[in-house]
């Protein structure tokens, strides 16, 4: 018996049976081939990822990373110990060479693509709550920074999709990669850190988000999480 998954917001149909993750989903918006084969790419980087059993359209299954996400209750002094692992975890992989990346996310190509694509109005973060499309549409490109600090960007870098040896707080995976390719780190640090203060994951909070980005190493660049905060209302 397939058992239903409900902690994705992805829009595909998530399910689960002995050791096999089933994502499936018959929207062309969701390009399940891509996700796999970014899968597949990061594993070959050195990167630990799911590893991919079966891939076709409209149906991606992948052998169940072990361990528990950083979503999942932690205990108090693991923590910080989760938080770590995440932030080296970005670190590596911003690590691996922009050249080699055959996933291109650089904003003239996310940018026209988010002008085009529909919006949840009714899904929107609070500082953006009852804005048009229109509106959202002229902030983006009012906002757009002028530069970008390249990377190989995870693209959906929030705390269900990375998982955890519970035992030494390790990571032991990473999921979900359809938006993987090369974006402005920000693009990533401003996912993480807004998925570690969010009112879903009280576990965390500021200190959570704090601590993420001194250990990655950055100071927070005010502008670019408003950017990339922004750009991924459109996703
Ligand atoms: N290979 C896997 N190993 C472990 N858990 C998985 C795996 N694939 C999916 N999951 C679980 O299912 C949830 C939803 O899958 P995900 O690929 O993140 O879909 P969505 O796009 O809906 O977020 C994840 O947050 C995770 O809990
Ligand atoms: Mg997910």
């Amino acid at each position: 018996m397939w058992e239903s998954v409900t902690i994705g917001r992805g829009g595909a149909r998530v399910s689960r049976r002995g050791g096999v993750y089933r994502k499936e989903s018959d929207d062309p918006r969701i390009d399940l081939v891509a996700e796999g084969e970014r899968l597949t790419w990061l594993r070959r980087q050195g990167i630990p990822a799911a590893e991919v059993l079966d891939c076709r359209p409209g149906l991606l299954v992948t052998a169940e990373v072990p361990g528990r996400s950083a979503a999942e209750p932690w205990p108090v002094a693991d923590r910080p110990r989760v938080v770590d692992a995440l932030a080296g975890l970005a670190r590596a992989l911003h690590a691996l060479p922009v050249a080699d990346c055959p996933f291109d996310r650089r904003l003239a190509v996310t940018v026209p693509r988010a002008s085009a694509a529909e919006v949840d109005l009714d899904d929107l973060d609070d500082e953006r709550r009852g804005w048009t499309r229109e509106r959202l549409v002229a902030e983006l490109l009012a906002t757009r920074p002028r530069e970008e600090d390249l990377a190989v960007c995870h693209g959906d870098l929030c705390v269900p999709n990375v998982l955890f040896d519970p035992d030494t707080c390790q990571v032991s995976g990473v999921i979900d990669t359809d938006r993987l390719g090369v974006a402005d780190r920000w693009n990533d640090l401003a996912i993480v850190t807004r998925s570690l203060t969010a009112d879903c994951n009280p576990q965390y909070g500021p200190w959570a988000a704090d601590r993420f980005l001194d250990r990655y190493g950055v100071a927070p660049d005010p502008r670019k999480i408003a950017f990339y905060r922004l750009l991924d209302e459109f996703c």
